[in-house]
């Protein structure tokens, strides 16, 4: 309490309040946060799709689910823009794109538990071995997409590439998720989907859960 009283004390002095001023840079606070809720102005369940592409499925799944909220992540700027314009035909008020890296927003920027369903469907595969740092499953992607799902929330992945796929699923069970046999609804919807499926390729799709997440803080014996 008398530290409170001393910094309230020191804040009100005109020196303090020009060094504030002078040396805090503005704009910080929430600067890497996405706050659903603000966005969306309601809590409701919410679905992810990282890497949307021109948003064929989650544009469908958004009119289709009118009772959820959706975040469509898509790095490329002008393919971004061409899934925001369609989705605006379409008058949805539950869906968003956010034209950037998913990896940060997942790492940092979304809030804990947040997350009900999360699609990936056919990742950029970088097949070759000098390229796979590009790749986008990673043992920390896994590790922050567990952040962000709630328990019980599904996170669905297709792709085209075998062996892509063996390492994803090894990768999301070594991360403690649980592979359920469900349908995934993006495996045979999205603009990749469709055109693989066309030509005759096999899609590896999986579905996946969470096991009970721990508790933040442990109560300790006494
Ligand atoms: C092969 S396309 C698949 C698009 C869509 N999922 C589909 O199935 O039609 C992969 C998409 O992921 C996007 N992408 C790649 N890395 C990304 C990242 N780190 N964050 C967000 N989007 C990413 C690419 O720009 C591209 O549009």
């Amino acid at each position: 309490m008398a530290r409170m009283r001393k910094a309230s004390r020191l804040l009100r002095r005109d020196d303090a309040r020009a060094a504030i001023s002078r040396l805090v840079v503005a704009g910080c606070d929430g600067y890497f946060a996405v706050d659903p809720r603000q966005i969306f102005a309601r809590e409701a369940p919410l679905e992810l799709e990282i890497g949307a592409g021109r948003g064929d499925f989650i544009i469908a799944r958004a009119a289709s689910i009118p009772a959820h909220d959706f975040l469509a992540v898509e790095l490329a700027g002008q393919v971004s823009s061409v899934m925001a314009a369609r989705a605006g035909r379409h008058g949805l008020t539950n869906l968003r794109v956010l034209r950037m890296d998913a990896r940060p927003l997942v790492n940092l920027m979304l809030p804990a538990d947040s997350i009900s369903a999360c699609h990936i469907y056919f990742p950029d595969p970088w097949p070759k071995e000098r390229q796979a740092k590009h790749r986008l499953f990673t043992p920390t992607l896994v590790a922050s997409l567990k952040r962000v799902l709630r328990d019980g929330a599904r996170l669905y992945v297709a792709t085209d590439v075998a062996a892509y796929a063996e390492g994803i699923f090894a990768m999301l069970e070594e991360g403690g998720f649980a592979r359920v046999a469900e349908a995934v609804p993006g495996a045979s919807a999205t603009g990749y989907a469709r055109k693989f499926i066309a030509e005759g390729r096999a899609v590896f799709a999986g579905a996946f859960v969470i096991g009970k997440k721990p508790p933040l803080f442990q109560e300790t014996p006494d």
